[in-house]
C-alpha cells in the first residue's frame, strides 16, 4: 500500500484537491493523510466541510495580513515533524501557493517524492501573477510527478528541461470539482432552494455581474481602479447589478468597503460557499475576476470572463474565446464591460460552454498514474 500525504492551505488548492482526495480514499492501495497548513481559516473551512476532509494535522498558521516569508517559515519549520511521523510515499501539492512550495520543498528536503497536481502553468513573468509564477516554476524543478491540466502545460514543462516520462496530462480537477457540483444542485431541488433563498438579495429581472479579486500584484492602485470601474459599470448600466464575494484579506476588503460599499446594486458580501459560487457563476452574464479557478469554471460555464490582470497563465481559455484579459485601468474595464453589456453578438460569442480546461475525470487519472507507480518507479 502506498501512503499518500496531501498538504494545501488555502480555498484554491482544497477544490482542486478534494476529488483527488475522494479518489485515493476510494482506493484500497492507497493510505490517505491530509495536512493543511492553515494558511487560510474560514475560507479553507468551508470547502473542507463540503468534501468531508477532516484534517490529520493542522498548523494553524494564518495571521492578519500576513507575509509570504512567514507562511513560508511556518511549513518548512512545521512540517518535517509530521513527515518523520508518517513516513509517506508522496507528497501531493496543487496549484502555486506559497503553502504548495514550501510544502514541496519540505518534502524534498526529506527524500520524499513530490507530486504536484496543476503543474506547467506559466505567464512568462515572474512578477504576474506574484508571487505564483515563481512558487510554480521553482516546485517543477523537484517535483517528481507533473500532473500537467493541458496540453500547453506539457509544453512549458518540456521547454523547461522537464522529463517527457514524468509529465502526465490529466486534466484540471476543479472540473471534477465543479462537475460534481452542478450535477448535485441539478439533482437535489431542497439544495437549490436553499442556495437560492441565500441569493435572494438578488433581483432577478436585472443582468448579473459576478466579480472577485486578491491578486496581491493589484494591491494599492490596482483595487482602487478596479473598484471605481465597478462604480462606473453601476452607474452607466441601470439595469445591471453586481454581487462580489469579497476575498478576507484585509488589503482587499478595505478599498472594497471604501469605495464600493452602500451600493444599492453592488452587493458585496462575505465569501460564499462552493455551491453558492456555482450558482452564481451558472445564474450571472458576466464574470469579472483574477482569479486562475474563476477562469477555468466560468470557462467551463460559458461564462464570458474580462480577466483584470495583465497576463494569464490559461491561455486555452482565450483561444476559445472564453477570456478576455483586459488589466486593472478603469477606463479599460467600463469600456470592455460595456461592449459586452451592449452587444448581444460579441457577448454570446464569449458564451460557449468549452473544455479546454478538462472533462472531470482528472482525479481518476491521476489516480491511476499513482497506483501504477506504486513500487514499479526505478527511476528515481
Ligand atoms: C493566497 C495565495 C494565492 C491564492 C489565494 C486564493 C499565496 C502567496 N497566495 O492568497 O495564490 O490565489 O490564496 O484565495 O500563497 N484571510 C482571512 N481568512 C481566510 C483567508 C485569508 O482572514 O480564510 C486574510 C488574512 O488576513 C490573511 C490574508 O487574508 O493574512 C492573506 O491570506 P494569504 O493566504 O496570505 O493570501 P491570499 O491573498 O489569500
Ligand atoms: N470560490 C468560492 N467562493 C467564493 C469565491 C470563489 O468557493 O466566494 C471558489 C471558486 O469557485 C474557485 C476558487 O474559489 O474554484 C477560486 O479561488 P481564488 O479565486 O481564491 O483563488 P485562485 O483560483 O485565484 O488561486
Amino acid at each position: 500500500m502506498s501512503r499518500v500525504l496531501f498538504v494545501f492551505g488555502t480555498r484554491p488548492e482544497a477544490i482542486k484537491l478534494g476529488p483527488v482526495i475522494e479518489a485515493l480514499r476510494l482506493d484500497p492501495s492507497f493510505e490517505v493523510r491530509v495536512f493543511v497548513t492553515g494558511q487560510h481559516r474560514e475560507m479553507l473551512a468551508q470547502v473542507l466541510e463540503l468534501f468531508e476532509i477532516v484534517p490529520d494535522a493542522d498548523l494553524e498558521l494564518m495571521k492578519p495580513d500576513q507575509g509570504l516569508s512567514e507562511i513560508a517559515a511556518a511549513v518548512l519549520t512545521g512540517m518535517p515533524e509530521l513527515l518523520s511521523a508518517m513516513r509517506p510515499d508522496v507528497v501531493v501539492v496543487q496549484g502555486d501557493t506559497t503553502s504548495a512550495f514550501a510544502a514541496g520543498l519540505t518534502a524534498f528536503y526529506a527524500g520524499v517524492d513530490v507530486a504536484h497536481v496543476e503543474a506547467g502553468l506559466r505567464s512568462g513573468d515572474p512578477l504576474a501573477p506574484w508571487p505564483e509564477e515563481v512558487n510554480r516554476r521553482l516546485l517543477s524543478v523537484f517535483t517528481r510527478y507533473h500532473f500537467a491540466p493541458t496540453e500547453d502545460a506539457r509544453a512549458n514543462l518540456l521547454r523547461e528541461g522537464v522529463d517527457a516520462a514524468r509529465i502526465h496530462v490529466t486534466g484540471n480537477t476543479v472540473i471534477d470539482a465543479l462537475k460534481k457540483a452542478i450535477s448535485r444542485i441539478e439533482a437535489d431541488d431542497a439544495l437549490r432552494a436553499r442556495l437560492d433563498s441565500e441569493l435572494s438579495f438578488l433581483d432577478p429581472a436585472r443582468r448579473l455581474i459576478l466579480v472577485t479579486g486578491h491578486r496581491r500584484e493589484s494591491f494599492g492602485a490596482g483595487f482602487e481602479s478596479i473598484c471605481q470601474a465597478l462604480l462606473e459599470i453601476a452607474r452607466e448600466h441601470p439595469g445591471v447589478e453586481i454581487v462580489y464575494p469579497v476575498h478576507l484579506n484585509p488589503n482587499v476588503q478595505e478599498p472594497v468597503r471604501r469605495i464600493l460599499g452602500g451600493h444599492e446594486r453592488i452587493h458585496l458580501v462575505d465569501p460564499v460557499g462552493y455551491f453558492s459560487f456555482v450558482r452564481l457563476l451558472t445564474r450571472c452574464e458576466l464574470v469579472l475576476t483574477d482569479s486562475g479557478g474563476v477562469q477555468e469554471e466560468a470557462s467551463t460555464l460559458g461564462r464570458p470572463v474580462l480577466v483584470m490582470r495583465d497576463t494569464t497563465e490559461r491561455p486555452e481559455g482565450v483561444r476559445s474565446g472564453n477570456l478576455r484579459v483586459i488589466g486593472t485601468r478603469r477606463e479599460v474595464i467600463v469600456s470592455e464591460a460595456g461592449l459586452l453589456l451592449r452587444d448581444d453578438d460579441r457577448r454570446e460569442a464569449m458564451s460557449r460552454p468549452g473544455d479546454a480546461f478538462g472533462d472531470g475525470k482528472a482525479a481518476s487519472r491521476i489516480a491511476a498514474i499513482l497506483r501504477a507507480a506504486d513500487g514499479s518507479d526505478e527511476t528515481r
